[in-house]
């Protein structure tokens, strides 16, 4: 029988409302409610109190605000939500969709003001019982919290702990005072942060424009029901690594090698490509590996047109504007899809002198096929960069972000670090991809178990806007079941073929 995975949402503002029980309270009044609409109402309803907490705290004396932090620490944590706790509570009412546990910290209780560490060990058991994390807090100049970096550094710095969540999901949600104030920045980086740290990152689910996770924006105390759209954001963040975990619940096992597509989409006469044959040559066995070397062909520039994709077709159709002759993506298009896993490679130089790039044209292109309903979606990500000491060009974090648009899940980067020539790692990197392709087993497994789940839980089409035309809808609902149904057949043949029973 398959277990409800459970995720934890981890609140990580100094300004928050909930702690102690009033965390399992938060936990009953979601699982109460109905409808969106009465979660906008119980959110806007816990966002006001939050406020009044602050004006009877001292705020309607004019009080000092060490007067009123000191205050509303005197409560009893059961009552309001703090901005970054709004948004958390959203999200993670969604997830409960989908069949997974939900509990809620705040990262408050553990980490003091002072830097002193209250009931590690508590959080630790948080931790290592949940199958995922749901960070959410506040931006702070651009980046995460000084809790949350508390939170990154006890998981770093203890090796037993560090070690028991590998391969754990995580997820994030920033809200932030300005509309454009870095809750994306923060978003990305705490993703790298976790990623580094071995968690799987996921951004977002299709039903909103945010990638990277929820986005809110609220100033004062008590705004962020305010922001429908950020609501929706976060919600799809929930969905997002929600759908995921229960996917990976299944628990199932394939057999065979993995499919990895390695794109060199950036190098100097050859020499990552070699570098890249030789860790490869160490895994034969267990890999099919598919390599594009984008660094060597001519693909064209996107030219932004509107009608991304072309139209609505199987996924074995190459369906982007661009069909010149001299233009190679048409002919790598059917290399481009059924992967367990996709690793981008680069060379990340010092000085760019005789360095062949595919890396941005090949970014761009590939919007076809996230626009054509997310061919590339979960998919294991992580980049494999050679990076000459001091080239600084932040090419694994660029990469993910890009990638990560495709709803491919981001694991470590793999760096190769240069130095005269010599790559100073290769131990290190050939140990990452062992983890990279132990890791693609399985979310491959994750992905083909699907094949037998009920047809409304198995997909969810999602990339097209429909026409207004009737007409025309007609002919595009037809090609998209078309679409849907050719996916289905491919990933039941596959499964057939793959999953151990
Ligand atoms: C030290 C500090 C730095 C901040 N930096 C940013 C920022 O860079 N961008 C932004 O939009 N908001 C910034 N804010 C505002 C908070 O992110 C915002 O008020 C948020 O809603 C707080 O959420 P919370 O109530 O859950 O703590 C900052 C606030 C503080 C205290």
């Amino acid at each position: 029988m398959k277990l409800r995975p459970k995720l934890l949402g981890i609140a990580a503002s100094l300004r928050n409302a909930r702690w102690g029980i009033g965390n399992q309270y938060l936990v009953d009044s979601l699982a109460g409610i109905a409808d969106e609409e009465q979660l906008f109402s119980f959110l806007s309803k816990e966002s006001e109190l939050h406020l009044k907490n602050f004006i009877e705290a001292g705020r309607k004396d004019g009080k000092s605000f060490l007067e009123i932090y000191d205050n509303l620490k005197k409560n009893k944590g059961d009552k309001g939500l703090s901005n970054s706790e709004v948004a958390l509570a959203s999200a993670l009412w969604s997830a409960q969709e989908y069949n997974v546990e939900i509990e809620h910290i705040s990262l408050s209780e553990y980490f003091l003001t002072s830097g002193a560490v209250r009931n590690e060990n508590k959080l630790k058991e948080k931790l290592l019982s949940a199958d995922g994390l749901l960070v959410s807090g506040p931006v702070y100049f651009g980046d995460r919290s000084s809790l949350v970096q508390s939170l990154i550094e006890m998981i770093h710095s203890d090796p037993e702990l560090y070690e028991k969540l590998q391969g754990k999901l995580y997820g994030g949600i920033a809200v932030g005072a300005k509309r454009n104030g870095g809750q994306e920045t923060t978003l990305i980086y705490q993703m790298f942060d976790f990623v580094n740290i071995g968690y799987w990152a996921v951004g977002n689910d299709s039903d909103s424009t945010a990638q990277y996770g929820g986005t809110g924006h609220a100033g004062d105390v008590g705004t962020m029901h305010k922001d429908s759209y950020g609501l929706k954001t976060s919600m799809g963040a929930g969905r997002r690594i929600a759908s995921l975990l229960n996917d990976l619940g299944a628990k199932r096992i394939i057999r065979g090698p993995v499919n990895v597509l390695f794109i060199v989409m950036q190098d100097r006469n050859g020499e990552v490509h070699s570098r890249l044959l030789n860790i490869l040559n160490e895994f034969s066995g267990e890999l099919n590996a598919t390599i594009i070397n984008a660094s060597k062909e001519r693909i064209f520039s996107c030219i932004a047109c509107d009608i991304c994709p072309t139209h609505i077709d199987v996924d074995e159709n190459y369906r982007c504007v661009i069909t010149s002759k001299q233009d190679r993506l048409k002919h790598l298009h059917t290399d481009l899809l059924y992967h367990d896993a996709i690793v981008p490679v680069m060379f990340s130089p010092k000085d760019a002198l005789g360095v062949r790039s595919g890396y941005q044209t090949f970014m761009e292109r590939s919007r076809y096929l996230r626009r054509g309903d997310y061919a590339l979606s979960n998919q294991l990500m992580a980049p494999l960069v050679f990076e000459e000491i001091g080239a600084s060009q932040n090419y694994a974090l660029r990469a993910m972000t890009s990638l990560i648009r495709h709803h491919t899940v981001a694991v470590q980067p793999m760096i190769g670090y240069i130095h005269n020539g010599e790559l100073l790692n290769g131990k290190e990197i050939g140990e990452q991809m062992k983890t990279f392709l132990a890791s693609a087993r399985r979310l491959a497994a994750a992905r083909l178990a699907k094949a037998y789940e009920k047809e409304s839980s198995r997909y969810r089409p999602v990339g097209y806007v429909l026409s207004a035309n009737k007409e025309e809808e007609d002919v595009r609902l037809n090609s998209r079941k078309k679409m849907v149904k050719s996916r289905y057949e491919h990933m039941l043949n596959e499964a057939k073929d793959r999953l151990i029973p």
